[in-house]
């Protein structure tokens, strides 16, 4: 069989990617949450191997992101590890950059904000986080793709839908994660920057 492919990742990997070189060029250990397919971690570990890439996913996904890995067969990308955000298995490991792509909107508004909550909770002072996805902006999603989406989304599960730059940005803030970067990217998502700016406690 197969293995699970995401024609989206292939698309969007080289855009995030350029931006990933130059946030993370002086990084050395990732946490990307939830990997997915696997495609986005294969990529980016193979074009910057100054890092360790740290894949998680809930359980469900291992098999799929482990058939990716044993195909890049590389030495910086790591297996799996089981992280749901709204769960307490957090690592304990302190990562000076977090990544994770597509998220926020399939997570509930309680999980994501478990998720920038954790975030901060695992990344080292001065370390960065970018979220890669759709977003809206003050109350308005521009793009008409974007607003069929999150119909789609909040059709198939209410729970679900396009977040709020300014809720993720506030939260981020409280949990002393500094806005760096907004960067538009193709097909209307962004890809947002925070840093870790000091020892603000995790919620
Ligand atoms: C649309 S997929 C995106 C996958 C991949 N990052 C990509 O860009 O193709 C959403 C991902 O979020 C993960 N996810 C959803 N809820 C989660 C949660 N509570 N904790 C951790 N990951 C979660 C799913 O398992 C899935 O891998």
């Amino acid at each position: 069989m197969p293995k699970p492919f995401s024609q989206a990742c292939e698309n969007n990997r080289d855009p995030i990617c350029q931006i990933l070189e130059r946030v993370f060029a002086d990084k050395s250990a990732i946490l990307e949450i939830g990997s997915g397919t696997g495609q986005h971690a294969a990529w980016f570990a193979k074009k910057m191997p100054h890092l360790l890439w740290q894949t998680s996913d809930r359980i469900q996904n291992h098999p799929a992101i482990k058939e990716w890995l044993a195909e890049a067969a590389l030495q910086n990308l790591v297996a799996p590890i089981t992280l749901d955000v709204s769960q307490f298995d957090w690592p304990q490991d302190e990562y000076d950059g977090v990544f994770s792509a597509n998220t926020a909107h399939i997570m509930s508004w309680p999980e994501a904000q478990q998720m920038v909550c954790g975030v901060a909770s695992v990344l080292a002072d001065g370390g960065m986080f970018g979220l890669y996805g759709p977003m809206q902006y003050s109350g308005v999603i521009k793009a008409e793709s974007n607003r069929a989406f999150n119909a789609r989304l909040k059709a198939q599960n209410p729970q679900q839908g396009i977040r709020e730059f300014n809720d993720l940005n506030a939260l981020a803030a409280s949990q002393g994660m500094v806005l760096r970067e907004d960067n538009p990217m193709p097909a209307n998502n962004r890809l947002l920057v925070w840093q870790k700016s000091n020892n603000t406690s995790a919620c």
